[in-house]
């Protein structure tokens, strides 16, 4: 017995650091088959004493059955984020501020910010016990069965230490790849990027599939627990390295902005080379008694901070200029370009925002121009290479009336927008009818901007209440529109008729009114009707409406035609009513479902969908019934199914019905 016994601690040991060897240091020392015949031989062993069985056996990396959903995790200390440096200015501020308040001698250590998921890892002498997403800082959720599939996480430290240690689980550029062209095989959705992959792939209930996906991690930080002796940084990250965490080995201790710049330069340089991404580098003082002196803001350390590269910028051809006419009938030009890749997407159209912004970048169809995005999101045009030009450019110049009606363009004392004036302008009517269905406003799931310009065209709608008088036989001839779909939309418009009161207001697009007006507005007047009413006076009284938007409210609500869509709209069975009066404004506030989308599936135990869809909406959710880009929140509840596997792919947040009533109490 006993000798069994030795035999299988031996094998583990042995298993543990071939592991070491071939997934920390990326240095094999034995071929892989020696590794599988030990892991066999293991195995074998295991299954005819189960009893022996630990938690730190390397056959316990893959556990069995999925999990019902994720435990929250209270983090000992809250996991921070870090401020941003977009160049050499801000990096010399933030050392300006750290000399100010610890004095001359300051050395930085900075490190790659690795595009992955913040994870914390419990270790407990020395054995693997816990492993937890960031959350929302204060508390993150239980993934340790998930983690436990990362091989380079070690399942038993070099030493038995009780230490807590933080970095970033990440997806590698080649498995990323590999990944979305099995998935495109198998006709699932693909991941927009590595982050969106790692993180979906963390949040799987079935470790399973988290192991089949090839995560990887770079340990960062020191947590609670690490010994006395570690007197800096740098000193920390040698300690994880030499328990047998796995850290990211190109960093660089710095000793001033200097050698910062140079460091950041290397690396702008060399990141397509990595085998992982990175969108940035993160500085962080060495000397702890340093960090501690210099503290932390509510969100941040003040003695760190993360260089974001620049956005992504590539040169495409404008190939021409397309005018929009807005809603409120503001017109906006927009590029349209020959389809370049941008940060990952591919890119057809930028805004030119309007006339001036045109002539100031002296924009030409035909012209070769340089384009990023926003914030990494938003296409806008950076400038122009006029020394590509070859004289065959356009100049443009907007027109002098309207591209959809025809009527003049006028621009109004004080804006740079050339505006059509009138109300019955086709392009306002239809930009108007689609702000009803969005998702801000009704959202009416599955209207989109390409249904509501076909049943524009179609002349099946002119106005919001046509919306509500759609029959089958009318969708049914629409291209591209079966039998099921139709179906699906008309019980989305019908389900619209309940909405509470604001949102019919944001709908209706009544200047200056926006979202957070409207909900003011809906619970302080109960109805559409006593709102419609209200005086000037009356509606200057409410707190945060003002003179600029009471003054909207009563003029268009005195429009007969308003009066009559309104009446319409009632006889229609629209509710004008607010719904939210229960609700406690403050709890309304601190909702984590105000203005979130939300998808329930699955069977959900403590209470009916119905239960749970009126709870959301009563604080600020609107619950709808398909998972698409615009979801912000899935609650899974049993045998959740392809709803469930397709918020994974959109890497979109999902909850247990644990987590809904724990948000509902
Ligand atoms: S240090 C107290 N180092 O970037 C903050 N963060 O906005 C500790 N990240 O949430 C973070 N690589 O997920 C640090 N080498 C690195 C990093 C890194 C990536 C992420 C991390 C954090 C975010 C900061």
């Amino acid at each position: 017995m006993d000798n069994v016994n030795e035999r299988l601690e031996a094998l583990k040991k042995t298993l543990n650091q071939y592991a070491y060897e071939y997934y920390v240091l990326d240095q094999p020392s034995v071929p892989d088959s020696e590794y599988d015949r030990l892991l066999n031989e293991l195995i074998q062993l295991e299954s005819e004493h189960p009893e022996w069985i630990t938690p730190d056996s390397p056959t316990q990396r893959v556990g069995g059955e999925p999990l019902k959903g994720f435990s929250k995790v209270v983090h000992r200390s809250p996991m921070l984020s870090l401020g941003n440096a977009f160049n050499e200015q801000d990096l010399r501020e933030f050392d300006r501020r750290v000399r100010q308040a610890v004095g001359e001698r300051v050395a930085y250590v900075c490190e790659l910010k690795i595009d992955g998921l913040a994870v914390s890892l419990t270790y407990e002498n020395g054995q693997f016990v816990l492993g937890a997403t960031r959350g929302d800082g204060t508390t993150g959720e239980d993934i340790t069965t998930n983690l436990k599939t990362i091989r380079s996480i070690p399942l038993v430290l070099k030493e038995p230490v009780s230490v807590e240690v933080r970095g970033e689980a990440y997806m590698p550029k080649r498995s990323f790849v590999s990944l979305n062209e099995q998935r495109e095989e198998n006709g699932e959705a693909l991941f927009a990027n590595p982050r969106n992959a790692a993180a979906g792939s963390l949040r799987q209930l079935d470790p399973r599939i988290t192991a089949s996906r090839n995560l990887d991690i770079f340990l960062y930080a020191l947590g609670e627990g690490y010994p006395q002796h570690i007197e800096a940084h740098s000193e920390g990250l040698k300690w994880m390295q030499s328990i047998g965490l796995r850290t990211n080995p190109e960093w660089e201790r710095c000793e001033s902005v200097e050698e910062v710049m140079a460091f950041i330069e290397k690396w702008t340089v060399g990141r397509p080379n990595l085998p992982y991404e990175i969108d940035g580098i993160v500085i962080k003082v060495d000397d702890l008694h340093q960090q501690q002196e210099l503290g932390f803001t509510a969100k941040s350390p003040r003695w760190a901070i993360a260089y974001k590269f620049p956005a992504e910028e590539v040169v495409t051809v404008l190939e021409d200029i397309e005018l929009n006419v807005g809603r409120t009938g503001v017109v906006t030009p927009t590029a349209v370009l020959t389809p370049v890749q941008v940060a990952g997407t591919t890119v057809k159209r930028a805004s030119l925002h309007n006339e001036d912004l045109i002539r100031e970048k002296d924009i030409r169809i035909g012209d070769s121009v340089v384009i990023k995005k926003a914030g990494d999101i938003i296409p806008e045009v950076v400038n122009v290479l006029t020394d590509r030009r070859t004289g065959n450019e356009a100049p443009f110049s907007m027109p002098e009336t309207c591209p959809e009606c025809g009527s003049k363009l006028v621009r109004i004392e004080g804006e740079v927008a050339l505006r059509c004036l009138n109300p019955k302008c086709p392009a306002q009517i239809r930009e108007g009818l689609i702000h009803f269905v969005s998702r801000n406003a009704m959202n009416i799931d599955g209207l989109g901007e390409k249904v509501i310009t076909a049943l524009f065209e179609n002349n099946l709608i002119e106005d919001v209440a046509d919306l509500y008088k759609l029959t089958f036989d009318q969708l049914i001839q629409l291209e591209r529109m079966g039998e099921k779909s139709v179906n699906n939309l008309l019980e989305a418009i019908q389900a619209s008729k309940e909405n509470s009161l604001e949102r019919l207001l944001v709908g209706l697009g009544i200047r200056f009114v926006g979202e957070k007006a409207a909900r003011t507005l809906a619970a302080h007047f109960g109805s559409m009707d006593a709102l419609a009413e209200a005086s000037e006076e009356a509606l200057l009284e409410v707190e945060e409406i003002g003179e600029k938007m009471a003054d909207s409210l009563v003029t268009y609500f005195k429009s007969d035609e308003v009066q009559d869509l309104l009446g319409e709209l009632k006889e229609l069975g629209v509710n004008m009513v607010y719904k939210g009066q229960a609700v406690d404004a403050t709890l309304i506030e601190d909702s984590p479902f105000l203005n979130k989308t939300v998808v329930l599936t699955g069977k959900l135990e403590q209470l009916s969908r119905k239960e749970a869809e009126e709870a959301i909406g009563r604080l600020g959710g609107k619950v709808t019934s398909s998972v698409s880009k615009k979801t912000d929140l899935v609650i899974a509840g049993e045998e959740a199914g392809s709803k469930l596997t397709k918020a994974e792919s959109l890497g979109i947040e999902i909850w247990t019905e644990a987590q809904l009533m724990e948000a509902l109490m």
